[in-house]
């Protein structure tokens, strides 16, 4: 019997270059304390031997179903497994997935598989976009597989464009999320644009110095993920950012100060369906920011003048009011709350939701080791339908989930 943490997790690995870097998401598997088989195609052992998959799993790897045919393997690792990750998952595989064939030992166990099964394509740019891939996908995405979308960038050879394997970390928080909760990634957002703001500001004071804060980026790079995942077109718009990993199929634009990020937005906002402003946003800025470093000098501190920053989300209820934006557009704001003698993170909440005029608001405590850094959040969400959701601790990126579902009753679809 596995404990309850333990999971029993199968990586079907297919025949691509990008099998290597596979390796980094059995190893996080395992060393999160799960047991985990390596079902390998016959062409991915063309590129990782099955010492490598044995060594790293602790278990025996076959391709074939007449591999131990007295165990039934196809059939019993299928059954048992709690989540099923196909990386990479080539065109061949995911053609051969989609149509229900059972000629080798990975295939089989999907046919066997009642678990949440997570394919993770990897190819060049014009196999991941022939019409047959493309069908491919949304048969299994009908079928009830979470398919990812690839990584834009460099491919093996010459080629640069979509069909990148992601980073190891990102297929690692998609799988562990699915074993936290399986139902977390309905495929419900295809075709929705999601303009997403994260991380810290920073705010300059000479070229060397800076006012920043301490957000690492994570929840809305973790809102970034789950939607890209449940087929939302999305564009995140990135500070300061630490540990935040690098969603893929999300267009990426890096900005530093308050500034530049209401800048961003606003040129972007009318081309969004949902806008969720998760950066930490400082409000005030230096009124001046020197052109060479600032000298200690004999004179002790000077004081640093400060100006206040634009309220990009205020800003953007507005614009949507004065019709410069979509009226239907969906806007979600978050609160950072520590409570005070005044009221607790909730009353706190409330107040901001009145004043910033949004549609949802993600209240959620910080300070004393919460939220900021951390793997997990939890906090409130409050509609302007009038009803408060408590959200339970759990992943960034299983809240981010929770935050999405609730943009359903919103959501105006064409
Ligand atoms: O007012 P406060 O900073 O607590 O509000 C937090 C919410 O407002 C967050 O959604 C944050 O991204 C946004 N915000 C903003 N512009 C600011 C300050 C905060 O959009 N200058």
């Amino acid at each position: 019997m596995t404990s309850p943490a333990r999971k029993r997790i199968i990586v079907g690995v297919g025949g691509g270059i990008a099998a290597y870097k596979v390796c980094a998401v059995i190893r996080h598997f395992t060393e999160a304390g799960h047991d985990v088989h390596v079902i390998p195609t016959a062409a991915a052992l063309n590129f990782v031997g099955a010492a490598t998959f044995e060594a790293l799993s602790g278990h025996p790897v076959s391709t074939s179903v007449f591999d131990d045919i007295d165990e039934v393997a196809h059939v019993r690792l299928g059954q048992e497994a709690d989540l099923v990750v196909v990386a990479p998952a080539t065109a061949d595989l995911l053609s051969r997935a989609a149509t229900g064939r059972a000629d080798d030992l990975l295939t089989a166990t999907l046919l066997t598989a009642r678990c949440p099964v997570l394919f993770v394509p990897a190819m060049h740019t014009e196999m991941w976009e022939h019409p047959a891939t493309v069908d491919n996908v949304a048969t299994l995405r009908r079928h009830g597989a979470t398919v990812m979308p690839p990584a834009s960038g460099r491919l093996t050879g010459r080629d640069s464009g979509a069909g990148r394997l992601p980073e190891p970390g990102e297929i690692a928080l998609l799988g562990d999320l699915l074993l936290e909760e399986p139902e977390s990634l309905p495929y419900d957002l295809d075709g929705v644009r999601v303009l997403i703001s994260a991380g810290g500001t920073r705010e300059p004071l000479d070229p060397v110095r800076y006012l920043g804060n301490h957000s690492s980026g994570k929840q809305g790079f973790s809102l970034a993920r789950a939607a890209a995942a449940r087929g939302a077109e999305v564009t995140l718009v990135a500070g300061s950012t630490s540990d935040a990993g690098e969603p893929a199929g999300v267009e990426l634009i890096d900005i530093s100060s308050a500034v530049e990020l209401s800048d961003e937005m606003t040129k972007r906002a009318a081309e969004a369906d949902v806008i969720i402003m998760a950066a930490a946003v400082a409000d005030f800025r230096p009124v001046a920011v020197a052109d060479a470093k600032i000298k200690k000098g004999t004179a002790g501190p000077a004081p640093i003048e400060l100006e206040t920053n634009p309220d990009i989300l205020a800003g953007l209820v507005q614009a949507r009011g004065r019709g410069e934006i979509g009226a239907d557009t969906v806007i979600v704001g978050f609160a950072a709350e520590t409570g005070d003698e005044n009221g607790g993170v909730l009353e706190h909440g409330r107040a901001k939701f009145a004043r910033k005029g949004c549609d949802l608001l993600v209240v959620n405590p910080v300070g004393s080791g919460k939220a900021f850094g951390t793997a997990d959040n939890t906090g409130w969400l409050l509609s302007s339908a009038g009803t408060e959701t408590a959200l339970p601790l759990s992943s960034k990126t299983l809240l981010a989930s929770r935050i999405l579902d609730a943009l359903e009753p919103l959501l105006k679809r064409s």
